[in-house]
């Protein structure tokens, strides 16, 4: 099987690359953000502070959930409800970093992870995918820009949607989510030694594609 690992900070176009490159490449793309944000959500729902790890590994037991795919595209199911759009949400994402410090929870994603690349040929994005989930994946990216660059795109993308924010909140959200992914203990967010460091601070959209579209091919043709 071939997999693909992609790892990064929020706001570097990890999941729209991953997606498009898994479409154009045939892989099957898997979102592992979504499921910390489905943990994030239901903690949310129970009224219960995402960064309390103790309430939210008791909340554990109660959590199911199912990964759909359909045509290359995830749902994520959440005890039997597609909350795909739900964990969208800004605070959602939040609440995904906050749960995703939380040894417990990072430990009962990985067997649904890993499991995912087992029988098929995956691209799978996520913070720890090159380091932890697939050590031994064909290929490593680590996918980043800075934080300015980041949010400047954040806050477009914000803007095109009717959802004017403010840029320089924009920017102190992404700092604040990059330090609690960096410092955390359990899987902090780093590149992989052998990750190939793609950084697309100074490219646009169709720019960052094509560099890690010909990093894929270049790998697995090495490994193939
Ligand atoms: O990629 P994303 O923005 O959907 O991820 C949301 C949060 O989930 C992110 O801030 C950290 C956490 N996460 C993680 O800890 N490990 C992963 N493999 C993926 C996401």
């Amino acid at each position: 099987m071939i997999s693909v690992a992609i790892d990064g900070p929020s706001g570097a176009g990890k999941s729209s690359m991953a997606r498009r490159l898994a479409a154009e490449l045939g892989y099957t793309y898997v979102d592992t953000g979504a499921m910390y944000r489905a943990v994030g959500l239901y903690a949310l729902r129970a009224g219960k502070d995402p960064a309390d790890n103790a309430a939210v590994e008791a909340l554990l037991p109660e959590v199911h959930l199912d990964i759909r795919l359909q045509d290359g595209v995830q749902h994520v199911l959440l005890n039997g409800e597609d909350v795909s759009d739900a964990i969208r949400a800004e605070q959602v994402g939040m609440a995904a970093s906050a749960v995703g410090a939380n040894p417990a929870v990072r430990a009962f994603l990985l067997d649904t992870q890993r499991s995912l690349a087992k029988s098929r040929d995956v691209l799978m994005d996520g913070r720890d995918i090159g380091t932890v989930v697939l050590p031994d994946a064909t290929v490593k990216i680590f996918l980043t820009a800075s934080p300015e660059a980041r949010a400047q795109r954040r806050y477009a993308e914000l803007a095109a949607k009717g959802q004017p924010a403010d840029y320089d909140t924009v920017l102190a959200d992404i700092r604040r989510r990059d330090d609690q992914d960096i410092h955390r203990a359990a899987a902090p967010l780093r590149r992989a030694e052998d990750a190939v460091l793609v950084d697309t601070s100074e490219l646009d959209i169709e720019q960052s594609f094509a560099a890690l579209k010909q990093v894929i091919l270049d790998r697995t043709r090495q490994n193939g």
